[in-house]
């Protein structure tokens, strides 16, 4: 068709492919926005040189995690390390500082490190883990030499575990508080009681004590508990929240043993074991299971 002269003088109007200048002008224009995408290309080929060159003079560090040593220039954040030689590294917030995922232990020596910003240590509050000056964010953290870290988090941990979770424990010595609660005769009160019985028991009599004198319960085991004192507060305290506790259950118990006794059931006996002394506190397991551990090196014992 395009050997037709009737043809094409039908189709190659003006109007449909313009006039000389006009095709040359958008020509023009294409070449324009060639060279300004090829130019923006070689800019950041440019940029990352002379950042290359940056990096270099101002001097590299060794970041030691625990499964590899990577090389980095001063002043990149660890954060910023893990995301160039691709540590897998939790950063929920994106390395705003906001969400406290990206948290580390810095293993050995600290000193020389930057003090944390404000914004970090507004942060490093808020998750109570502000006393612990081996405890930094990764997201702000600038290492100005060589260090050894432990990421304390799993890299996959999500939004909701910031949600779920306003305060946390990443591991740091303490001195605690445990009390062991055990109901005694649980077989005779399996056979005197429905389940349903036992179970109200040790949420309505145990736990509200132990909550109430302000401890928390770690662990239920079987027919009883183990509660921890001292997880937010200081030694004395501990001793005392524990101690009133063990009233509270007593007192709860004898009220309960009145009413068993009116309905000419056993009573509920019962053995409270306390003690007290340095353990090191922390959360163990990820996402939904994760809960705290006390794990203790010298229990020394608080009283029985
Ligand atoms: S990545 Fe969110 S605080 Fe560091």
């Amino acid at each position: 068709m395009a050997q037709q002269p009737e043809w094409r003088a039908q189709i190659l109007t003006r109007t449909r492919i313009g006039t000389d200048a006009e095709r040359a002008s958008l020509v023009q224009i294409r070449d324009d926005f060639l060279l300004f995408y090829a130019g923006t290309i070689g800019f950041v080929f440019v940029a990352r040189g002379v950042r290359l060159i940056n990096e270099q003079r101002r001097g590299m560090i060794n970041l030691t995690y625990p499964d590899r040593t990577i090389r980095v220039p001063k002043g990149l954040s660890v954060l910023e390390a893990s995301y160039r030689h691709r540590v897998p590294h939790a950063n929920v917030c994106g390395g705003k500082g906001r969400c406290s995922t990206c948290r580390i232990r810095i293993m050995g020596d600290r000193s020389g490190l930057p003090d944390p910003s404000l914004r970090e240590a507004f942060v490093l509050e808020r998750i109570g883990a502000r006393a612990d000056r081996a405890v930094r964010l990764a997201c702000q953290l600038r290492p100005t030499k060589d260090i050894a870290i432990i990421p304390l988090l799993p890299p996959q941990v999500g939004a909701s575990f910031v949600h779920s979770k306003s305060r946390t424990h990443p591991g740091e010595e303490r001195y605690v508080v445990s009390m062991f609660v055990d109901m005694r005769g649980s077989t005779q009160m399996a056979a005197d009681q429905l389940p349903f019985d036992t179970v109200f028991i040790v949420n309505r009599f145990l736990e509200l004590a132990v909550t109430q004198a302000g401890g928390k319960v770690n662990q239920y085991l079987g027919d009883g508990l183990l509660a921890l004192f001292g997880v937010e507060t200081d030694r004395r305290s501990a001793c005392r929240q524990a101690l009133r506790a063990a009233a509270m259950i007593a007192v709860n118990i004898k009220h309960l043993n009145r009413g068993l006794a009116e309905a000419e059931r056993s009573p509920l006996q019962y053995g409270i074991g306390i003690n007290g002394g340095e353990v090191i506190l922390g959360d163990v397991g990820s996402g939904e299971n994760t809960i705290l551990n006390a794990k203790s090196s010298s229990l020394r014992r608080c009283t029985k």
